[in-house]
């Protein structure tokens, strides 16, 4: 029997895992590493050479020692920037995250579409020409949240995280009135569906939300090809930067399809 192929799934801390569940749930078959470059976090208070100076190396670090037979960068903060990088340096395909602009200025009724990112995220050229390229008529409101990866980390990992923090990072999504109001919001950074019950409570009207993690899956999923058997050996590891172990295992297992990340 053959070895299943192995996926790795980069973030710079545990917002990746919302990519994660969907690509588990579409790719049973595939063996998992995840990996959190918690050392690094958050990649939205770093510059842009910083970024690239630290994901390019690090990701080719990863491959020579796990083979992977595809990289999904989960991370819109890195993805804006490094992708072509990575295609030039390493032969592996590789999968990013970026601002889902197009679906979601395609499906607003009110043409009035938020993106909710990384202070880097929304500041990218590549974010820039999404919104010249994709925006069909919309008005596109680009929200820069500095907090707002930590608390979902934080949320996470079980603490206490008060209401009126994540409605403060949430409101300046809401702009105009009656019919003309926003009725889209791109999350914009792989955390925020960790918070995605909060958030849909915490609005001040009803949105859809538009996460990329099911289109993200179903194009890995192609570039795999016809998957093979579930097998013995798919399991899943899980990998911080910081070499801290991982206590979290409990709150982990969902994501990991109810693997026992190791
Ligand atoms: N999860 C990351 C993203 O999608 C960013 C969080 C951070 O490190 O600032 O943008």
């Amino acid at each position: 029997m053959s070895a299943p192929p192995t996926i790795l799934v980069f973030d710079s801390g545990l917002g990746g895992l919302t990519v994660l569940r969907e690509i588990v749930r579409t790719r049973p078959d595939a063996h998992y590493v995840y990996v959190a470059d918690d050392a690094f976090f958050p990649y939205g208070h770093h510059g842009e050479e910083e970024i690239i100076a630290r994901v390019v190396p690090l990701v080719g670090e990863l491959i020579a020692r796990h083979s992977p037979a595809l990289v999904v960068i989960a991370c819109n903060t890195a993805s804006t920037l490094v992708m072509s990088h990575l295609r030039s340096a390493y032969s592996v395909p590789f999968v990013g995250t970026v601002p889902a602009i197009k679906p979601a200025c395609a499906s607003s009724k009110t043409k009035r579409v938020s993106v909710l990112g990384t202070k880097g995220t929304v500041k990218r050229e590549y974010t820039k020409r999404l919104i010249d390229d994709f925006a069909q008529g919309c008005e596109v409101t680009l929200v820069g949240s500095a907090e707002l990866a930590s608390l979902a980390e934080s949320a996470l990992s079980g603490n206490d995280v008060r209401d009126e923090d994540i409605a403060a990072e949430l409101a300046p999504c809401f702009v105009g009135n009656g019919e003309d109001r926003t009725d889209t919001v791109v999350l914009a950074c792989t955390h925020y569906p960790l918070l995605l019950d909060r958030l849909t409570r915490l609005a001040p009207w009803p949105v859809d939300w538009i996460d990329p993690a099911p289109a993200i899956a179903r194009r890995v999923s192609d570039l795999l090809g016809s998957p093979g058997r579930e097998s013995d050996t798919a399991g899943a590891e899980m990998i911080f930067t910081s070499q801290r172990p991982h206590m979290l295992s409990q709150a982990l297992m969902p994501f990991f399809g109810g693997r026992v990340p190791a």
